[in-house]
């Protein structure tokens, strides 16, 4: 068995998604949410799934030694960001090396980095006048948004689309592929 571990920091909808997905896998199942927000509404729905969940602090992530043996506690072996805000410390992604996967809402490059996560990625995309955007599944590294890409989906862009619109058509392809995609790369 491969255990995940979901690290959600708002709405949850991917984290949702994921769990739901992996509920009657015998191979892959999610066994911990963890968040840096007490109030994620990630939380609710994991618990409601029946899923354990954690709130960590920005100190308690970065101390090795205190957060390791979290995840040793739910016996992690891969860990999943679905609208994680917070950056992975570096002794994580050694540890986990091609084995934290995350979920960007723009075809990386273009609107990656420092800032660009929700919303604010959907509001360049409409500033940019962009004919189409999509979404990126990659692994996590040092840098902010910069590790391989696994996957992307593209979907087009109306002129008249809004940010909000812009998100809903990124949101369905985010439930289409993601969960997919990370069976996918766990299983080969
Ligand atoms: C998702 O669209 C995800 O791609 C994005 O945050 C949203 C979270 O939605 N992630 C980033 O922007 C990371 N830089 P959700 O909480 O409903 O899953």
């Amino acid at each position: 068995m491969e255990n995940i571990a979901i690290f959600a920091s708002g709405n949850g909808t991917n984290c949702e998604n994921i769990i739901r997905h992996f509920e009657n896998n015998d191979k892959v199942r999610v066994t911990v949410v963890v968040s840096n927000n007490a109030d994620a509404f990630a939380l609710v729905r994991a618990r409601r799934l029946g899923v354990a969940t954690v709130v960590v602090t920005k100190s308690q992530l970065a101390d090795e030694s205190e957060f390791v043996p979290l995840l040793s506690e739910y016996a992690v072996d891969y860990i999943v960001l679905a609208g994680f805000l917070l950056m992975v410390p570096p002794y994580l992604v050694k540890r986990y090396d091609r084995r934290i996967i995350n979920i960007h809402p723009s075809l990386l490059p273009k609107y990656g980095g420092k800032g660009m996560y929700g919303r604010n990625v959907h509001e360049a995309v409409r500033a940019a006048n962009d004919t189409e955007t999509g979404i990126t599944v990659h692994y996590v590294s040092n840098v902010c948004d910069g590790g391989d890409i696994i996957f992307q989906a593209k979907t087009p862009v109306a002129l008249t689309a809004t940010p909000e619109e812009i998100e809903d058509s990124v949101h369905l392809l985010e439930k289409k592929y993601f969960p997919d995609v990370i069976e996918k790369t766990i299983l080969g």
